[in-house]
């Protein structure tokens, strides 16, 4: 265990460009929003100092709206497609145009009660408000059916790219003005693992549309491309909600606790939309036809998390986590076998990530289901101790996928899997 946490500090060091971490060498040379607030988890369990500076290098490329952006191009790196010069939205330090997944107010509770919670803490303090602008810009431009949850204008940011939940709206994207690009992802890993040239074809349409607009986020959330509610931000919302609850409460910000408060009742019962009833789980839903993916992914079970569902949705999704173990050797899998198009090596089609296990075994955790937290855990664990520290793993084999070395598998083996039974 020593030998693999040592491992795991190194792996966070050496992805240490100064005040931010790159998420793997060479496949993700600059700063990634989710993966950032993830890898603070891992550093402050050694060095605080450099986990509150991760997040802080992070805001400071907050969008004058309140968007955190989903990479901040740091320097310019020709080893990655689609650079700052794609996306060319004229921001200083250069951005992308879209988000990711809000789990940021999550991790800086989490900071900030390792420090001792108290409201004095100037760095807590900078950070909830940038939290607070960050969850306004999701209820201004991302919330079309005013019911708390969030819709997404690029699969990209759900971070969980490729899943297959985006494959019947990505089918609707013309990608006949695309043009001709280098992609520069298959040079660093197995073009088995990663999207393919189709579905990179329609990523980048989506994104020149939103270039087009000037990264007007108005007429991209009315008119853009792809419109997909996604169940796995909509839970991270709602648990950020809670979680930047707790902080405005300890900071007494009567405002912000009663629009917070307003903002969580609301996607509790706007959860619904997306249960479905026939799959027995919350499934991501298409925001333009209604359709639901009726696909059981890992997102699924951020119902847990985000504590939504009634005594009978969460037996229905238990039972489809059991379900799942007779055909995962590990768990938790990206997607269902037997659903379409799974594959145990290809991106967010099968294979297990750890961060979202982690938030789920906390879900779980919290809903008195220790056992399949611990389950998941230990699983996790097994993974890192087989094949190291990838940046996901097939439920099949064990085997790594995708990246090596990547860093927020080393700061979850640090912050969670890697240490016995504590969340
Ligand atoms: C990529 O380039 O594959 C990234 O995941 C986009 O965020």
């Amino acid at each position: 265990m020593t030998g693999l946490t040592d491992q795991a500090i190194a792996i966070l060091r050496r992805n240490d460009r100064g005040g931010y971490t790159v998420p793997t060498h060479g496949l993700y040379p600059y700063q990634w929003n989710w993966d950032s607030a993830f890898v603070a988890l891992g550093f402050a369990e050694f060095d605080r100092d450099r986990a509150w500076a991760e997040i802080e290098t992070l805001v400071s490329a907050q969008w004058s709206d309140g968007m955190i952006p989903h990479i901040i191009f740091h320097q310019e790196d020709p080893g990655y497609f689609p650079g700052p010069s794609v996306w060319a939205t004229g921001k200083t330090p250069a951005t992308s145009g879209i988000t990711q997944p809000p789990v940021l107010a999550s991790v800086v509770r989490t900071l900030w009660e390792a420090e001792g919670a108290d409201p004095g803490c100037s760095r807590m303090r900078a950070l909830y408000s940038a939290c607070v602008r960050s969850h306004r810009w999701f209820h201004e431009f991302r919330d079309p059916k005013d019911n708390g949850l969030v819709m997404v204008t690029h699969n990209w940011e759900t971070g969980r790219d490729n899943s297959s939940e985006w494959d019947d709206a990505l089918s609707r994207v013309d990608t006949t003005g695309v043009g001709t690009y280098q992609r520069r992802d298959t040079g660093h890993v197995d073009a088995a693992m990663r999207p393919t040239q189709q579905e990179y074809d329609r990523y980048v349409a989506i994104l020149q549309f939103g270039r087009n607009t000037g990264w007007n986020h108005r007429e991209i959330a009315d008119k853009g491309p792809f419109r997909v509610v996604d169940v796995g931000m909509s839970m991270e919302l709602l648990r950020a909600n809670r979680d930047l609850l707790v902080m405005a409460r300890a900071l007494s910000d009567t405002d912000v606790v009663t629009e917070l408060e307003q903002r969580i009742t609301l996607s509790e019962a706007g959860m619904d939309w997306l249960w479905n009833e026939d799959v027995g789980a919350y499934c991501s839903r298409d925001a333009t036809t209604g359709e639901s993916s009726s696909l059981v992914t890992n997102a699924s079970f951020l119902a847990f998390y985000a504590g939504v569902g009634s005594k009978t949705q969460q037996a229905r999704l238990l039972n489809a986590l059991e379900r799942i173990t007779t055909t995962a050797h590990y768990l938790l899998p990206s997607l269902e076998a037997g659903s379409r198009d799974y594959d145990h090596k290809r991106y967010w089609r099968g294979p297990i990530w750890l961060v979202v296990s982690y938030m789920v075994a906390q879900g779980l955790a919290e809903a008195g289901h220790l056992e399949w937290a611990e389950r998941i855990r230990t699983d996790s664990s097994k993974l890192i101790e087989k094949s190291g520290f990838y940046e996901s793993f097939s439920p099949e084999t064990g085997d790594g996928s995708g990246g090596p070395d990547f860093s927020w598998t080393a700061a979850m083996w640090l912050a969670w899997c890697g240490k016995g039974g504590q969340l």
